[in-house]
């Protein structure tokens, strides 16, 4: 099992997607997991439940996930690692845990494009995102930092990423 973790942006999505297919593993997008799980959209149960609740089910269903321990490259929700202990769950798990690590600029560039399917960003104005992800991030990368495998993928292509 690898598994892939870093802010919104970062590629963990495409990365993951390519990896599967060079390694013939299973590709798992976590989001999509909650999604089939709940039987609506990250939108919908932020929307409908809050953040709170998202937290609980995403906490349950990585424990599900990590416990049924499949061959398969996992990409987790930019939040995933950095509630409860989820950080600890992936890293006492037999998972090969890796930090797409991305900067400020290049994670700005990318989700001033791609805001509107994220409900944490989504009413950020344009001009305030940039310093909303700086301390964001400075939070996040308390967790982030403890994936024993960091690769940073600014100057890279999804292939050379998967190459690493
Ligand atoms: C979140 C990131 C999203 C999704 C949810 C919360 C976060 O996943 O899980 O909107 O807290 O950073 P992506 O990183 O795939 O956008």
């Amino acid at each position: 099992m690898i598994v892939l973790l870093g802010y919104m942006g970062c590629g963990k999505s495409t990365i993951g997607k390519l990896l599967a297919s060079r390694t013939g593993l299973q590709f798992i997008d976590f989001d999509e997991f909650i999604e089939k799980k709940e039987g609506k959209s990250i939108t919908a149960i932020f929307k409908q439940h809050g953040e709170v609740y998202f937290r609980k089910k995403e906490h349950q269903y990585l424990n599900e996930l990590l416990n049924s321990a499949p061959e398969a490259v996992i990409s987790l929700g930019g939040g995933t690692p950095c509630f409860g202990n989820n950080m600890q769950l992936l890293l006492d798990s037999k998972a090969k845990v890796v930090y797409l690590k991305a900067k400020i600029d290049t994670l700005t560039q990318r989700l001033l494009k791609e805001k509107e399917q994220r409900p944490l960003i989504k009413d950020i104005p344009d001009t305030e995102l940039e310093e909303f992800i700086r301390k964001h991030l400075f939070e996040r990368n308390y967790f982030y930092l403890q994936a024993p495998v960091k690769i940073e993928v600014d100057t890279l292509t999804a292939e050379e990423v998967v190459d690493q």
